[in-house]
């Protein structure tokens, strides 16, 4: 059995993933903003955290160290798409954006990491839209305050798999076009499909620092 944090898990694919590991036997810890869910296990404990606020972040940590558990997998799922209906960058937004998808995380991430296992992994929910590659391919400039966040959060599974280099396990992944709040109901995959691939991705042993999709690596 497993102890995994998984980080919004009221909804979308942070609740998918929370069922998955817990069907599969594993332990969860899952975040959501007002410290409920509607799962209902002895297998998942439930801490509120806003990672929009940094004494919220700081609240959550130490609620977890309390539970004195090592945590073999972080999946940093929370995110926010605020832009949707912008082609330029709104700076109110992207302020908002970037403090969620990646001061946040980053923040969150850093304090949690001394109570990770020795051959833990750390998987960060990125997105096909934070490519570079893709960009060239696609010629897409919609809501770029969220693109920007999650080529930035790349960087930070970059930097962090070197800083962490035979110890742990730093991956980001793309969850694939999800019906979601997020993806919306045009979005061609399912959370449960979305979530199968995400959890054989965190349960495997893989190269440290790559961008995945599907069980292969997606171009940065
Ligand atoms: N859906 C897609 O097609 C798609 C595609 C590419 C990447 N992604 C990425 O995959 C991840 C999950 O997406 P999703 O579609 O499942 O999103 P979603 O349905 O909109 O759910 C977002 C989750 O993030 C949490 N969250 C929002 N603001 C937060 C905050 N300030 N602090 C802490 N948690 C917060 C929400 O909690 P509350 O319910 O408490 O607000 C919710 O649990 C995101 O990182 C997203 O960028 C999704």
């Amino acid at each position: 059995m497993k102890t995994v944090l998984i980080t919004g898990v009221s909804r979308g694919i942070g609740k998918a993933l929370t069922e998955k590991f817990l069907k599969e036997g594993h332990y969860v810890i899952g975040t959501s903003t007002d410290g409920n869910s509607d799962i209902k296990s002895d297998n998942l404990k439930i801490v509120k955290i806003d990672l929009s606020n940094s004494e919220s972040i700081t609240e959550c940590v130490n609620e977890i160290k309390f539970l004195n558990k090592k945590i073999d997998i972080l999946i940093n799922n929370a995110g926010i798409l605020v832009d949707r209906n912008f082609n330029t960058v709104n700076i109110e937004n992207l302020r908002k954006t970037l403090e969620v998808n990646l001061i946040g995380t980053i923040t969150f991430t850093e304090q949690i990491i001394s109570v990770l296992s020795i051959g833990a992994h750390i998987l960060n929910a990125a997105s096909s839209a934070g490519s570079l590659a893709k960009t060239q391919e696609i010629d897409d400039d919609e809501y770029p305050s969220y693109r920007i966040s999650k080529t930035a959060l790349n960087m930070y599974t970059r930097t962090l798999a070197i800083h962490l280099k035979d110890k742990i396990t730093v991956s980001s992944y793309h969850p694939g076009w999800v019906k979601t709040d997020m993806g919306g109901s045009d979005a061609p995959m399912t959370t449960e499909e979305s979530a199968g691939y995400i959890y054989d991705l965190a349960i495997s042993k893989v190269e440290t620092g790559q961008f995945w999709f599907k069980g292969e690596k997606m171009a940065w």
